[in-house]
C-alpha cells in the first residue's frame, strides 16, 4: 500500500497577528510549512506530499520545496488552496495521482509532529481502520455554552461533558483514500477536521495516542513554544 500526505497550508493565520500567510512564517529561520513537510517525509511510508498553498504564494512554496532536501523517496506537488480548510483539503485530494490507497491530512500549522506519531496513524489505517486520528486527553475541563451575541458578555453554561471521555484531536489524520474522497463529496457542513466528515458517513473513526509536540501553532505564544521545542531538539 502507498501513502500520500495532503498538507493544507492556505490559511491566513489571522490569530497569529499581522504578517505573511501562517505557513510561510519562520520558526528558527525555516518556514513552518517546510518543517511540516519534513516531518511527514520523515516517515518511510510517505512517498508523496501534496502541499495546498496560499493561492498567491504557490510559486514561492514551489521554489522553497525545490530548494529543500527531502528524502529521495519523497515526491511533492503544490496546488493552490481555497476559502476554507475543507475546500483546501478537497483541492489537494482531487490533485492526488492514482496509486495511493492511504491518505494523511496534516495541518501545516503542526510543524513539529514526531515521526512516531505519523507512523502510528499509518499503521492503524493499514490494520484496517478507515479513519484514524491522533488525540490527547484534556488538561482543562470543557464547558458547552450558549454563545453571547455581544462579544465578551457572560455566556450561560449549557453542559459539562465528562472530561475523561474527551480527547483533543491533532493531525496527521489518516484515511482509506476512497472513504475520505466520499466524505468530501458528500458532506457539505462546515467542519473543523476531516475525521468528522467520515463520522457523518457513518464510518468508524478511531483514535491513537497523539503527542504534545504535535500542537497547532495558532497564537503568538505558540511560536515561542515551537522555537523552544526546536532548540531542545538540537541539544
Ligand atoms: O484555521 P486552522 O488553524 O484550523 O487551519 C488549519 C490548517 O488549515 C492550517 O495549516 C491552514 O493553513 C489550513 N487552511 C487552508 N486553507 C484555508 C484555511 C486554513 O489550507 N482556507
Amino acid at each position: 500500500s502507498r501513502t500520500a500526505a495532503v498538507i493544507p497550508a492556505a490559511g491566513r493565520g489571522v490569530r497569529l497577528g499581522p504578517g505573511a500567510p501562517k505557513a510561510l512564517r519562520a520558526l528558527n529561520g525555516t518556514p513552518m510549512l517546510i518543517h511540516a513537510v519534513r516531518a511527514l517525509a520523515a516517515s518511510r511510508a510517505v512517498s508523496l506530499v501534496v502541499v495546498v498553498a496560499p493561492p498567491e504564494g504557490a510559486a514561492e512554496v514551489k521554489s522553497l520545496l525545490d530548494a529543500d532536501v527531502l528524502p529521495e523517496r519523497t515526491d511533492f506537488l503544490v496546488v493552490p488552496g481555497g476559502q476554507s480548510r475543507q475546500e483546501s483539503v478537497k483541492l489537494g485530494l482531487v490533485a492526488l495521482p492514482p496509486g495511493y490507497d492511504i491518505v494523511l491530512v496534516h495541518d501545516a500549522a503542526r510543524p513539529l509532529v514526531p515521526v512516531d506519531t505519523v507512523d502510528a496513524v499509518i499503521e492503524a489505517v493499514r490494520a484496517g481502520a478507515p479513519a484514524v486520528v491522533p488525540a490527547l486527553p484534556l488538561a482543562d475541563t470543557v464547558k458547552e455554552v450558549e454563545p453571547a451575541e455581544t462579544p465578551g458578555a457572560p455566556e450561560p453554561v449549557v453542559a459539562t461533558p465528562a472530561r475523561a471521555r474527551l480527547r483533543a484531536v491533532q493531525t496527521p489524520q489518516g484515511f482509506d483514500r476512497e472513504v475520505l474522497l466520499r466524505a468530501h463529496e458528500t458532506v457539505t457542513d462546515n467542519v473543523t477536521d476531516d475525521a468528522s466528515m467520515v463520522e457523518q458517513l457513518g464510518e468508524q473513526v478511531v483514535v491513537v495516542p497523539g503527542h504534545e509536540e504535535a500542537f497547532k501553532v495558532t497564537r503568538p505564544l505558540d511560536l515561542v513554544l515551537a522555537e523552544a521545542v526546536l532548540a531542545r531538539r538540537r541539544l
